[in-house]
């Protein structure tokens, strides 16, 4: 049956209409606002390169139906920052260049701003163990957690 969610993208009130309301939020944000910072890789929470931010909170946006996020406020990569301010984190990212294809970078990037916002000065230990579970493909890792940790200092 057809459905309207309500809920906030990015500071902005949306409404989507959806026949299924156990579609992925990653799809509503995807296909029916435009914002495709958040990518789809794995659609089994396993990847991490779905992840937005769920009411200040990492979220696997291909795992939460997105009934449940009505009345929730959703961030995604295009709201962390803007090309002219960019978040602490998006500036790490390119000054370490931690991207190589890119794929995994939403991922890395809104886990990451979720860990600094509740541990703003991370050991290297706790950057690892909070991104363990975001796969890069690539093998950029070592400049992810690098960026993090300047992203920390900043
Ligand atoms: S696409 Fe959501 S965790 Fe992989
Ligand atoms: S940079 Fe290619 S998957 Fe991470």
């Amino acid at each position: 049956m057809t459905q309207t969610v309500a809920m906030t993208v990015n500071g902005r009130a949306v409404t989507v209409t959806v026949d299924d309301p156990q579609m992925p939020l990653l799809y509503a944000l995807r296909n029916d606002l435009g914002l495709t910072g958040p990518h789809y890789g794995c659609g089994l929470s396993q990847c991490g390169a779905c992840t937005v931010h769920l009411d200040g909170a990492s979220a696997r946006s291909c795992q939460v139906p997105v009934a449940q996020a009505a009345g929730k406020t959703v961030v995604t990569l295009e709201g962390l920052g803007t090309p002219d301010r960019p978040h602490p984190v998006q500036a790490a990212f390119i000054a370490e260049q931690a991207v190589q294809c890119g794929y995994c970078a939403n991922g890395m990037i809104m886990e990451s701003a979720a860990l600094l916002a509740r541990t703003p000065r991370p050991t290297e230990a706790q950057v690892k163990d909070a991104l363990a579970n975001n796969i890069c493909r690539c093998g950029t890792h070592p400049r992810v957690v690098a960026a993090v940790l300047r992203a920390a200092q900043g």
